[in-house]
């Protein structure tokens, strides 16, 4: 909610996103300066930030290009003047004629698709409202999720549909999802490795059978922060990355210092008796994700920090009800349960950025420890 009143952290009506710019000024430049150091192209997915102010701290000279995961976003930037995007999920009949829409209106969008219909229906699109359609063909490098095995006789298929569609074939795109799983930098490196590897192999047997695939796109935050070499790869997307968050930092891609969204949240009640400390900060606020409930360490819906950032050890929101969160120390932990009576302000580092994020209509942004808000940023949501 728009809180014109409040200059400080300390006035802010809560539950409200806190966005530290410091951290995330950090980590734009830390991922941007490896990308420049593998010789690729960063191409920074909005999905988990979805704000114009975001972007422009990523690309201050201008717009850049940049990958979303709804036309919503697109449409967004589009309109604050970016004309360089991929939408980086399956394009089905409606999302094929609005991204096509979006193309004659001079967005340079490239769409994403594994199967002979739906190059048939874009195809279609493209015709209907007379622009060329581009397209990448999707590729599984992990078993995570949707696109084809780069094996798989399909992928030929897919790519002849496309040309003799009048589609341009803008290359090939993987996702190395199963990255979020893995916490160790053997095994991140390997992941990494594996992403590359498979999506230049898919751009190679695209190329012998005498398609251009100009595009070989990879990405994720884990395997971009852990990728020894990018040989043949020209694209980065990753999206995490700006805020990072719990997961991140339980792979082993960041510290609790470089997380730059948390929730601020009041106290509103305790059960001594149970060692509760009850917030005005429940899973609306949060988030439902438990993503860190199958790593290394359960962070429960997020873990708490003072005012300033600083971490209470082992001092965790261990459940989360609509509007209600309570704190307790992690079992097994003989921590003190800190003294915080009804009205102090604390703030939540979130398991999973983008769904923490989504939760709210605006970043309040801070720099560092100060309690000064510098900005409200607002972002936007939908499809
Ligand atoms: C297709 C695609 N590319 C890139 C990303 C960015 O990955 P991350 O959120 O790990 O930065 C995602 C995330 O879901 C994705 O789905």
């Amino acid at each position: 909610m728009l809180d014109p009143a409040a200059a400080s952290l300390d006035d802010l009506a809560t539950p409200a996103a806190i966005l530290d710019r410091t951290r995330l000024d950090r980590n734009l430049a830390r991922l941007a300066a490896r990308m420049t150091d593998l010789g690729v192209t960063l191409r920074p997915h909005m999905k988990t930030a979805k704000s114009i102010d975001v972007a422009r701290r990523a690309f201050p000279n201008g717009p850049g290009p940049i990958t979303v995961s709804t036309l919503a976003e697109a449409d967004y930037f589009a309109g604050h003047g970016s004309r360089d995007m991929t939408y980086a999920v399956g394009i089905a009949p409606h999302t094929a004629s609005r991204a096509m829409s979006l193309r004659k209106a001079g967005v340079d969008i490239k769409v994403l698709l594994d199967t002979v219909e739906q190059a048939a229906f874009l195809a279609e699109a493209g015709r209907a409202v007379g622009v060329t359609p581009a397209a990448f063909i999707e590729i599984d490098c992990d078993g995570h999720r949707g696109g084809l095995r780069v094996d798989d006789p399909a992928l030929l298929d897919v790519a002849a549909a496309l040309t003799d569609g009048g589609v341009l074939l803008a290359g090939v795109l993987t996702h190395a999802g199963e990255s979020y799983a893995l916490h160790t930098p053997e095994a991140l490196v390997s992941a990494a490795e594996n992403e590359r590897a498979v999506a230049v192999k898919a751009a190679e047997r695209l190329r012998a059978a005498g398609h251009q695939c100009p595009v070989v796109s990879v990405g994720s935050t884990p395997t971009a922060h852990c990728a020894a070499g990018l040989d043949g790869v020209t694209e980065v997307r990753a999206g995490v990355y700006m805020f990072f968050d719990l997961v991140m930092h339980g792979v082993g891609v960041c510290s609790t210092d470089d997380i730059a969204l948390s929730v601020l949240s009041t106290v509103i009640g305790a059960k001594p008796e149970k060692r509760w400390i009850m917030i005005d900060a429940g899973w609306m606020a949060l988030s439902r994700d438990r993503g860190t409930s199958s790593q290394r360490v359960d962070q429960g819906y997020g873990l708490v920090c003072d005012l300033e950032g600083r971490i209470y050890p082992d001092l965790i929101v261990a459940y989360a009800s609509q509007e209600h969160g309570t704190l307790a120390i992690r079992s097994g932990s003989s921590e003190p349960l800190p003294d915080l009576p009804v009205g102090s302000k604390v703030r939540i580092l979130p398991n999973h950025a983008c769904a923490t994020a989504s939760q709210h209509e605006r970043y309040h942004v801070v720099a560092g420890q100060s309690a000064v808000i510098e900005a409200q940023w607002p972002r936007i949501r939908g499809w």
